[in-house]
């Protein structure tokens, strides 16, 4: 089967074709197109003008998809699209977008909650096919991957998640108040860098590192506060470590604040506390469900420094594993699937659709007049 995905909760204009054959995905094609340059002149997301641009770039964006698969519109045979959690505005359009085609195409429609697609983005992978070479392709055991867990970290998230199966939720734990995303886009205006400030302060971050030696940074390594780390849950919280930058820029001069090589430095130090915590929370989560995977999903996945320190956390656990073939294995999505894509959307709605009843696919027919996109929508566990 084809399924057309369409992902429209920010600033991102997605839309995706894929090719299920109940075991395998096949990218066919995988469009973004990107609003960052808009919204980078008002310091972050603009959900009226985000909303705009979607109305604007969609039908186009969904044209380019469809030359790029070479397939036609009757070759579709499902149709997704993220139903939340998002800004409204911009969520609008795309279940708009995919209502109105699956009502005048008559195809089914399934509504996907946007972090699902995040966590099953780790499943995607490039391969290279004697077809074409854009293709990603993925395959999964599905007895061999569970329990789960993941560790979310988005613009709007931080969550600890656990999975027993597919489409089984549990909230180990979240942030209580910004995401880490968020601190990154709020820490990275302090600083004077444009949005989206998570690649601004990790480029500088990591160069900073490279730089200087481990010994000469001990002090600024420990900077910054490491909300929660001790707290005897798997909640996080960063309002606090972003209002410790704020108090420690307000000491400096109107000219150590501009300069390249403090604003480096104070972005090593940040970004050491925010992995610092998400690092430790994970090992705490991982001690004690050990599952036999760990992912981990959202924008905030691009970060090097998070994958590295997360990368050599679950190596020292492994080691302490017996017999091997319980140790831990750790999925990264590919970079292309970091951020938002629609080729989550897809992937995750050919996992719902293998997993549903006749009857709830049929009712899928039925969608295009009842899917309401909604701002806040949690996880969804799917019951049969
Ligand atoms: O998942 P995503 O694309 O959109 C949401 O669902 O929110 O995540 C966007 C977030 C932004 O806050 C952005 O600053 C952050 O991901 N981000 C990063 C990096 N790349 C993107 N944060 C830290 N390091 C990065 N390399
Ligand atoms: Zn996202």
């Amino acid at each position: 089967m084809r399924i057309l995905s369409i992902e429209t909760s920010c600033d991102d204009t997605a839309t995706a074709i894929i090719e299920w054959d109940g075991e395998n995905a096949t990218v066919l094609a995988d469009t973004v197109s990107s609003q960052i340059a808009l919204h980078t002149k008002w310091g972050g997301v603009v959900p009226a003008l985000a909303s705009r641009e979607h109305l604007k770039n969609i039908v186009p964006v969904i044209e380019e998809t469809f030359t790029n698969a070479h397939i036609k519109k009757e070759d579709i045979d499902l149709i997704a699209v993220t139903e939340g959690p998002g800004l409204m505005p911009a969520l609008l359009i795309g279940v708009s977008a995919a209502k109105t085609l699956a009502l005048v195409w008559n195809k089914p429609l399934i509504g996907i909650q946007h972090i699902e697609g995040h966590i099953y983005a780790n499943f995607l992978r490039s391969q290279i096919s004697n077809q074409t070479l854009k293709s990603k392709i993925f395959n999964l055991q599905s007895e061999n991957i569970f329990p789960l867990i993941a560790l979310v970290v988005s613009g709007g998230h931080t969550q600890l998640v656990l999975m027993q199966k597919h489409f089984d939720y549990t909230i180990l734990g979240e942030t209580q108040d910004d995401a880490s995303g968020e601190a990154f886009d709020k820490v990275a205006r302090l600083l004077g860098l444009p949005y989206p400030g998570g690649p601004e302060i990790s480029k500088r971050a990591d160069q900073y590192r490279i730089k200087n030696e481990a010994s000469s940074m001990e002090t600024l390594q420990k900077k910054f506060p490491r909300p929660m780390l001790n707290d005897d849950n798997f909640n996080f919280s960063f309002s606090g470590l972003k209002t410790a930058v704020l108090y420690s820029l307000k000491k400096e001069s109107e000219e150590t604040i501009k300069d390249e090589t403090f604003i480096a430095s104070q972005c090593y130090a940040f970004q050491e506390a925010v992995v610092d915590v998400l690092v430790a929370k994970t090992k705490k989560a991982i001690t004690l469900y050990s599952p036999k995977t760990f992912v981990i999903a959202g924008g905030v996945s691009a970060n090097v420094r998070l994958r590295e320190q997360l990368k050599q956390a679950i190596d020292s656990i492994n080691l302490e594993v017996e017999p091997p073939s319980n140790k831990i294995s750790f999925l990264t999505p590919e970079f292309a699937y970091s951020l938002d894509n629609a080729a989550m959307i897809g992937v995750a709605a050919a996992f719902r659709y293998e997993q549903m009843s006749a009857k709830q696919r049929k009712g899928l027919l039925h969608t295009s007049l009842s899917l309401d996109p909604d701002a806040n929508l949690p996880l969804q566990n799917l019951s049969c």
